[in-house]
């Protein structure tokens, strides 16, 4: 993914549109309560790759959209991930040190604090679909942005998919299980992730958005397997985060059920299945094509 120079601009541009829109929509640190503030700012301004919020630009993009009607969904997309890394690393979950190259939140300042920028952090994701104003989506739209959204990281989404997660912390899960909590815990929020971006330019359900949608159900799954993989081939420099940790924690993983070639095959098939989705779509479809192939070969 390195060797693509044209991969590597679209992300810039898009890192660049969406640390901008973050830092507007998060409070300052100067503003009370302060320290609550600080750490949503620190967790959320901490890097991270912004793969969500640029599958949304990459779906405007696919679309003819201009850019500037995504970023609220963008923001919102992101700012609900956030919050989920935030909480999956407490004492309670994953219990880890280290992300995004930093100390975790309820390291950096305490575990009450960890809760409540997590808990901040959602509302906020909601909020911004409210108050934008340079979205042009109206009420109605915007009212199913909200809908879509909760949906992806609530029980039946990524919350649902983490509780999943725990409980199948040391069972031996086949493999429709492992697949249904991958969709849930990962999957959910990057499925979202497409869908606003059509939902935010108001493009209405057809068989394109049916096909988007495909692709972002395949992508968001290989996107977990590949997360797997790396917790055993990634090292903790590159990554961010403590390598390791899954078979430590004695996680439900693709390679601990389908051994790492077994892994790579499946993401392999999923981005083959995502691509197929995008074929008859022209050029302007290419940074989905990009972020598909990004996605299974990454280094962190
Ligand atoms: C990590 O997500 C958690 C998973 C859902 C696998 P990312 O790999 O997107 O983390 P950041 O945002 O780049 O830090
Ligand atoms: C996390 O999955 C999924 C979330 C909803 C945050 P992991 O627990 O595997 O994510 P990492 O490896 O800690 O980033
Ligand atoms: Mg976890
Ligand atoms: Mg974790
Ligand atoms: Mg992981």
């Amino acid at each position: 993914m390195q060797a693509n120079p044209e991969l590597q601009a679209f992300l810039k541009a898009c890192q660049k549109r969406i640390e901008k829109a973050l830092d507007h929509w998060l409070p300052a640190a100067t503003i009370l309560p302060e320290q609550l503030h600080a750490a949503m700012r620190y967790s959320t301004l901490a890097g991270g790759k912004r793969v969500r919020p640029v599958l949304v630009y990459a779906t405007g993009r696919a679309l003819g959209a201009d850019p500037q009607q995504l970023d609220a969904a963008a923001c919102a997309v992101e700012l609900i991930h956030t919050y989920s890394l935030v909480h999956d690393d407490l004492p309670a979950m994953d219990d880890d040190d280290l992300r995004r190259g930093q100390p975790t939140c309820h390291k950096q300042y305490d575990e009450a604090t960890a809760i409540l920028a997590g808990d901040a952090l959602q509302t906020l994701a909601f909020s911004v679909l409210c108050r934008d104003k340079t979205m042009l989506a109206n009420a109605q739209t915007r009212l199913e942005m909200i809908q879509t959204l909760a949906t992806a990281s609530g029980s039946r989404g990524m919350a649902g998919g983490q509780a999943l997660d725990l409980a199948a912390e040391g069972q031996t899960l086949n493999l429709a299980e492992l697949e249904n909590l991958h969709i849930h815990k990962t999957g959910a929020l990057i499925r979202a992730s497409v869908r606003l971006g059509t939902l935010a330019i108001e493009q209405s359900e057809n068989l394109l958005t049916q096909k988007l949608d495909h692709y972002a159900k395949c992508i968001g799954l290989a996107f977990q397997v590949r997360d797997d993989i790396l917790d055993i081939e990634g090292d903790t420099k590159t990554l961010g985060k403590t390598q390791g940790k899954d078979q430590a924690q004695l996680k439900s993983t693709y390679p601990a059920l389908l051994g790492l070639q077994g892994a790579r095959d499946t993401a392999d098939q999923l981005l083959a299945e995502a691509l197929e989705s995008l074929s008859g779509m022209d050029k302007k479809a290419d940074p989905l094509r990009w972020i598909a192939n990004y996605i299974v070969a990454r280094s962190y």
